[in-house]
């Protein structure tokens, strides 16, 4: 697919209306985790150098329709400001007199945050008029918001039909990369996919299997097809009507030459608490009261050697429940073989999804993997290859 990036629009003196991607967790009022304002930097940056305005357009939480006051982008202006290093207007309306007003008041390479766009019902029903409404203040739209392409919305898709629209510099990075995870990967490709449930990850599984050539299912989804293929899997959670969805996945997965990776030891405990006493057991010799709560170390020792047996890696959702050590050596070894591979130049690696970035960080070799994806559920969806609205509508 292509698009229009900044290279290609003429921008000085431009209102350039940009939708990022400001929904961030918060503690007590203030940004705890700024890693999707600091991607937000050099879209912002390239305008400003080229004599644009900056107006930008973000959600934050899911306010409904409805103004919340908790839920307003000013406290995030404050700390957009911090990570620029330069001021940040923010205006308490994104639409109507109060965002012309502001707008009106802006120079060449000022920046402004207009707020909540979801105090709108017209940002998540799509509403043409509300789009129309929020157009009124740009010349040119640039969406910079990868992880919330997956929503239809006045502001990630709406807006890309009544203005010039270009990908920003995040959502260049993320396309290009992701392309290059999976659109057009060198091979053999290999897949990571973890987390508690099979469930939530059934279209994924359905998709990976038919495009990768090996796949490891790790965490808890893994206890559910390890039940599938007739092990004993203890206390542990396990969607035990989820069993001939396995064995579909796993056929699939045979059917198109895709190496299933499953556990071949594991790591049960009786309790899922820090420090808790682990017992490293083969398949099928876990107690009625234990529960699998890691991958073993010789499954550890696997996934590194087929990693290091591949060129690309896509990895989303944890082996093992790396929140709460011990149960967290499994995710940290092999994040640790899959960036020291990244490093060497050996594996291009790109991974995704919250709980996969939190554990890269926790492990704290999230810089060396080739990409990380700032995307939680629109990462999932393109991994479900699913076409996501918001990239569709920049298509040029
Ligand atoms: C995200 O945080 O993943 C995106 O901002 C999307 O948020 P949403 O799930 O509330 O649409």
């Amino acid at each position: 697919m292509t698009f229009r990036t900044l290279d290609d629009a003429d921008l000085a003196g431009k209102r350039a209306l940009v939708r990022v991607d400001f929904n961030v967790p918060m503690h007590e009022g203030q940004v705890s985790d700024d890693t999707r304002l600091r991607a937000a930097v050099p879209t912002i940056e390239k305008l400003r150098a080229g004599g644009a305005t900056v107006i930008l357009l973000a959600h934050f939480d899911r306010p409904k329709g409805k103004r919340v006051p908790e839920m307003t982008l000013a406290p995030i202006a404050a700390a957009l400001a911090t990570v620029l290093g330069s001021p940040v207007a923010f205006a308490e309306d994104c639409v109507g007199p109060v965002a012309a007003a502001a707008v009106g008041a802006l120079k060449p390479g000022d920046v402004l945050l207009l707020e909540n766009v979801r105090f709108h019902a017209g940002e998540e029903k799509n509403d043409p008029d509300f789009a129309k409404a929020l157009a009124a203040n740009g010349d040119l739209y640039v969406n910079d918001a990868f992880s919330a392409a997956h929503r239809a919305h006045a502001s990630t898709e709406g807006l890309a039909h009544l203005l010039p629209a270009y990908a920003g510099e995040q959502m260049r990075l993320e396309l290009t990369a992701l392309d290059k995870a999976l659109g057009n990967p060198e091979r053999p490709v290999m897949g990571i996919v973890g987390g508690s449930k099979v469930s939530t990850k059934l279209d994924l599984l359905r998709n990976l299997v038919t495009k990768l050539d090996k796949l490891a299912i790790g965490g808890g989804m893994a206890n559910t097809f390890l039940y599938a293929q007739g092990h004993d899997v203890g206390s542990s959670y396990c969607e035990k009507d989820l069993a001939e969805t396995a064995r579909e996945i796993i056929r699939l997965a045979g059917q198109n030459n895709c190496k299933l990776f499953l556990p071949i030891d594991i790591v049960v405990a009786e309790k899922m608490a820090p420090g808790a006493a682990a017992r490293v057991r083969g398949l099928g010799s876990v107690d009625e009261d234990e529960r699998i709560l890691d991958a073993g170390p010789e499954s550890v020792e696997r996934l590194c050697r087929a990693m290091a047996n591949s060129k690309t890696l896509i990895w989303n959702g944890p082996l093992g429940v790396f929140e709460i050590p011990p149960f967290d050596k499994g995710t940290m070894t092999a994040a640790h073989c899959a960036a020291e591979l990244a490093k060497e130049g050996k594996l291009v690696a790109v991974a995704g999804g919250g709980d996969t970035v939190a554990a890269l960080n926790a492990a704290g070799c999230a810089d060396d993997f080739t990409f990380v994806s700032t995307a939680g559920g629109a990462f999932l969806e393109w991994m479900e290859g699913k076409e996501l609205p918001g990239v569709a509508a920049l298509a040029s």
